[in-house]
């Protein structure tokens, strides 16, 4: 990780997966804005390159990478890829997600594994990925994505807030594993209106209410990229095995 400012990347190559679209993009640019080589991994490479193009546009440097995160061989064979096109990766953001919603007495053993799989098996499949090469290096950084639902449960979400309990807990494991080797390893939880949440956040019918936020509000992507940065840079050095909730205090007003 560069050492040279709090936002100056470069020198990192930093890989986000689930970069085509919400978060992903903005945490994508955000990094790419501020020098870092950028790896935009997405099951969706059209929409994925389209986002590697803006940044190069922006005078970034940025690739697409086509990869399923839940199948552990793609996984290892994108973490090659970005290895041969960018050099190695320096800085992991786990971020791909979906969601199969359903209520207990409902959910199928299928959206129960898809969802599991894609948030949990794929956070464990990208840390065994990097995990040697940082090593290696001397240190790196790795970010996760969990989810207030974590702690709260949701309605019609088991799977969603299982897998992200699990997130938890591989990223306090990993962060006492991986502490010696100077790896940090922690855990956002965010809120912002995506194609994941638009439905939920803005249509009435759901019972979204901004108002159960501290903040009174819902945030766009963009808004959450900094923090992300934040985890990444030398400004956090003392940050490890945290989960760090980027919600307006949604999930402390609930
Ligand atoms: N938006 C929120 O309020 C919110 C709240 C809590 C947690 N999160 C988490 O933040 C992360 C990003 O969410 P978002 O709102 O930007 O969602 P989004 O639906 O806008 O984007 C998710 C991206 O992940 C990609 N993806 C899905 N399955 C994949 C797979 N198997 N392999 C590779 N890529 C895959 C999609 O193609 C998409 O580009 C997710 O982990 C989500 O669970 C979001």
């Amino acid at each position: 990780m560069s050492q040279s400012a709090t936002s100056d990347f470069t020198g990192d190559v930093v890989a986000v997966t689930g970069a085509a679209q919400g978060i992903g993009r903005s945490v994508a640019e955000a990094f790419g804005a501020q020098g870092a080589r950028v790896a935009v991994i997405d099951l969706q490479l059209d929409a994925a390159q389209v986002v590697a193009d803006a940044i190069t546009a922006a005078g970034g440097h940025a690739i697409a990478v086509a990869c399923d995160v839940g199948d552990h061989a793609a996984v290892d064979a994108a973490a090659a890829e970005i290895a041969d096109r960018l050099g190695p990766i320096s800085v992991l953001v786990s971020n791909a997600g979906i969601t199969r919603p359903a209520m207990i007495r409902k959910m199928t053993d299928d959206e129960w594994h898809q969802v599991v799989n894609v948030h949990l098996n794929a956070s464990f499949y990208w840390l065994k990925a990097v995990v040697e090469g940082m090593i290696a290096r001397g240190g790196g950084r790795m970010i996760f994505t969990t989810s207030s639902t974590a702690q709260n449960g949701s309605i019609g979400q088991v799977n969603y807030a299982a897998a992200k309990s699990g997130v938890v807990g591989l990223v306090r494991t990993a962060a006492r594993e991986l502490g010696r080797y100077n790896i940090l390893v922690n855990a956002v939880a965010p809120a912002a209106v995506t194609d994941m949440t638009r439905k939920v956040m803005t249509d009435p019918k759901f019972g979204a209410d901004p108002s159960k936020t501290i903040l009174g509000r819902f945030a766009e992507p963009d808004e959450l990229a900094p923090t992300y940065l934040y985890l990444a840079s030398p400004a956090s050095s003392l940050v490890t095995g945290q989960i760090v909730s980027i919600d307006g205090g949604g999930m402390f007003v609930r």
